[in-house]
């Protein structure tokens, strides 16, 4: 039974979305691997580090110590206190205690803000490309998904001007995700004050995904949250998955108003509770500890994504913009379409995942319809089998 097919049972708003795309090549490829065969996996979106020893210790410690039970809806003082002084620390915010909530995962943070924002008719507007999971919780939340496109020959950059453009009287609320998932793109820091000017001028929220926020590969990382005046309009979404390897462990934030957060805690109380207690206790160490754990990935994260590009570089066909963030790239495969009766990049990824073994993301799944995504923290080795065996297969399309 498809969820479509049931759409008379169960409600039209699980009707307005999909299953997670890349979480359904994941599941794809893993009865691929159950039935014995040898994957290379570009598909995941998770650093390939194990999560820091400090960290660990930190929940064995609270599990020993039987911090085992409900906290706070909004995460124990303690943890909040770690989000609230890292980001001012970093960025030079300012939130206070009750403008924190813990979550889990930057996706509970993402998905409430949406739930709490978002009304029926309302426009969010969202660059392209852009990370699966917006587009379907903005239409869960019955709001309009108004498309910014972005030029690849500009890597697919953000700017002030085209968000302005995009801009109506039912604008609600505008996703900014610098670094970008899928493409890497970073928005400039002018063009990152002007937005946050636009948005608190024409009050409109402006929900900062900062979940790749340190692997920032341009320059210095910054933060929307740092301008301070724009607070009542500023939503910043935070997540340790990435920044500190802990994509399992479920463990993200928001920060943003009283107002907001208040409102994101009676949602959560309703819902999920608290996010795991001895994940709490975790996410402190992560966060108040040494910093030196994520420059180490950041500076290993550089050097896999130039391995990745040189390697792709040796496929004729292929181009690709050289993301300045996050860890993927996002190939233009526009040569290869209409060839072996590949049609759509939906197609190219279910071939190479079926006769050559890799794993990769569509890029229809982004919102675009060249490119596909490959996630490169994997070993060098790993990036040279993958890249070997879908030059093979590319070359074999004729
Ligand atoms: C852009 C973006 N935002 C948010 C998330 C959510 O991360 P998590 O829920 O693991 O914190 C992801 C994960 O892939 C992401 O790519």
């Amino acid at each position: 039974m498809t969820t479509g097919a049931s759409s008379q049972v169960f409600t039209g708003r699980i009707g307005r979305i999909e299953v997670s795309a890349t979480l359904a090549v994941a599941a794809e490829a893993a009865k691929l691997r159950a039935q014995g065969a040898n994957l290379v996996d570009f598909g995941a979106g998770e650093p390939h580090f194990p999560t820091p020893p400090h960290i660990k210790d930190a929940a064995i410690a609270a599990i020993g110590a039987d911090f085992t039970r409900y906290t706070m809806v909004q995460g124990i003082p303690d943890v909040r206190k770690a989000i609230v002084e890292r980001h001012a620390a970093d960025f030079g915010s300012d939130y206070a205690l009750d403008e924190a909530i813990f979550t889990t995962g930057g996706k509970q943070a993402l998905f409430n803000t949406l739930q709490i924002l978002v009304d029926h008719g309302d426009e969010v507007i969202l660059p392209v490309p852009y990370w699966v999971s917006f587009a379907d919780i903005i239409q869960y939340a019955g709001g309009k998904v108004v498309l910014l496109q972005t030029k690849e020959a500009e890597n697919f950059r953000i700017t002030a001007d085209a968000i302005e453009k995009a801009i109506t009287p039912k604008t609600k609320a505008i996703i900014l995700n610098s670094p970008s998932n899928p493409a890497g793109s970073v928005v400039s820091a002018e063009d990152l004050e002007r937005i946050v000017h636009l948005a608190h001028e024409r009050k409109i929220f402006l929900l900062l995904d900062e979940c790749y926020v340190y692997l920032n590969y341009a320059g210095k990382p910054v933060s929307g949250g740092s301008f301070t005046f724009a607070k009542e309009h500023l939503v910043v979404l935070g997540s340790l998955s990435k920044t500190y390897a802990m994509t399992g462990w479920r463990a993200g934030f928001a920060l943003a108003s009283k107002a907001v957060t208040a409102n994101l805690g009676k949602l959560q109380s309703q819902s999920t509770s608290n996010a795991t207690s001895f994940v709490q206790k975790a996410a402190i160490a992560a966060l108040a500890g040494s910093q030196e754990c994520v420059s180490e990935f950041r500076t290993e994260f550089i050097s896999l994504r130039d391995h990745m590009l040189a390697r792709l570089a040796e496929i004729p066909g292929i181009t690709c913009t050289r993301p300045e963030g996050a860890f993927y790239v996002y190939p233009n495969v526009s040569a290869f379409l209409g060839r072996g009766g590949i049609k759509t990049t939906t197609e190219l990824a279910t071939r190479l995942l079926h006769e050559a073994h890799v794993v990769p993301v569509p890029g229809e799944a982004f919102g675009t319809a060249e490119h596909i995504r490959l996630s490169y923290p994997v070993t060098r080795q790993n990036i040279d089998e993958g890249i070997r065996r879908m030059g093979e297969f590319l070359a074999k399309l004729g």
